[in-house]
């Protein structure tokens, strides 16, 4: 009875080599020890057997089983071990291959002037201040000291949502926003955003376009911090050699108002002037209904044009230049920030 079951471990042996599958040690497994298979036919024997004769038989049983198991097993392993090996081979990785060469993107000459003017006025201690595109009335016009009858509450200067929405004509409004929240304290701040009017788009004007506003308020600021804030930021921008002029002006939101206009030297030698922002002292209207005490409190406001600043710094001929995504146009900022 042992001869028969080696003799099956046997043939399994002269079964066996290199060439067999995965699949075909499957086959050959499922022959063996499947529930027709070989080994397993043997079991049947077991019946026949005295109760003496049973355990002996059966540990030779499972011995044959372990010994085909393992055999079959261990080819199984080392297929897998091999097709590992090769695919590891396969995928070995050359470093001395030269890398992918990844396009790199630019800043936007918009974002570049931005986050230059947010980083001077950082250094000089004022918070960045943002507020929504989608504008309240009483924030765009009214806490800004726009009486009802302005040009710019006309349907056909502003985008209008609804009766008391729009898309803030300006970035003024965040002024009153944040001197609402500061609750009667210091305030110093810029803040940059996109702003909305109804013009026509030409080489000069778009419905679209980003302005970046100033509000200092405290006790005893004078228009002498005024000047010599805007003359520090057009150095920054322009060059130290810069200087600026001041035109009276006049804005509902501030009291006196002035035009800025900075120096450029022309081709010729000569000095001429170009207009680049609004400012003024903060009217007291807008103090007061922002809840600071104009009695006790003073302030500064500008409000600037990100694409004057851009157009006048990179000599730029259409301001529809910022917004046509053209990369010849774009990639000329590559590195300028
Ligand atoms: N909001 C003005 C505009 O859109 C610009 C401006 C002028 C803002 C004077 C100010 C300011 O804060 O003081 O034309």
């Amino acid at each position: 009875m042992k001869e028969q079951i080696d003799l099956i471990v046997k043939s399994l042996e002269d079964k066996m080599h290199d060439g067999l599958s995965l699949n075909d040690l499957e086959s050959l497994r499922v022959a063996y020890l499947g529930k027709n298979g070989l080994l397993t036919a043997q079991m049947a024997v077991i019946k026949t057997l005295s109760n003496e004769d049973k355990p002996k038989f059966g540990q030779w049983i499972n011995e044959a089983k372990q010994a085909i198991e393992t055999k079959i097993s261990d080819q199984k392993n080392f297929l897998l071990i091999q097709a590992m090996n090769a695919q590891l081979e396969k995928e070995t990785i050359d470093v001395s291959l030269p890398g992918l060469n990844f396009k790199k993107g630019s800043l936007h000459p918009l974002t570049i002037v931005t986050q230059d003017l947010e980083d001077y006025f950082i250094g000089l201690g004022y918070k960045v201040a943002e507020g929504p595109e989608l504008e309240l009335d009483k924030y765009n016009f009214e806490m800004m000291n726009l009486a009802s009858d302005h040009p710019a509450r006309e349907m056909h200067d502003s985008f209008y949502v609804t009766t008391n929405t729009l898309l803030r004509t300006h970035t003024s409004p965040i002024q009153a926003r944040y001197m609402e929240q500061a609750k009667g304290e210091p305030i110093a701040i810029i803040a940059p955003g996109k702003t909305y009017r109804r013009d026509p788009d030409d080489r000069t004007h778009s419905h679209q376009f980003m302005q970046c506003e100033g509000l200092v308020i405290d006790k005893d600021i004078t228009f002498a911090h005024l000047k010599s804030t805007l003359l520090g930021m057009a150095r920054h921008i322009f060059g130290a050699e810069r200087t600026i002029r001041l035109r009276p002006s006049y804005f509902p939101f501030t009291e006196p108002s002035v035009e800025v206009d900075v120096s450029y030297i022309t081709a010729e030698g000569k000095t001429e002037w170009i207009e680049v922002l609004g400012a003024g002292m903060v009217h007291p209207n807008v103090l007061e209904m922002g809840g600071y005490d104009a009695k006790v409190f003073s302030g500064f406001a500008f409000g600037i044009g990100i694409e004057r600043i851009a157009i006048l710094k990179y000599q730029i001929d259409d301001i529809r230049q910022f917004y046509t995504n053209d990369l010849r146009f774009l990639n000329q900022f590559k590195g300028v920030l």
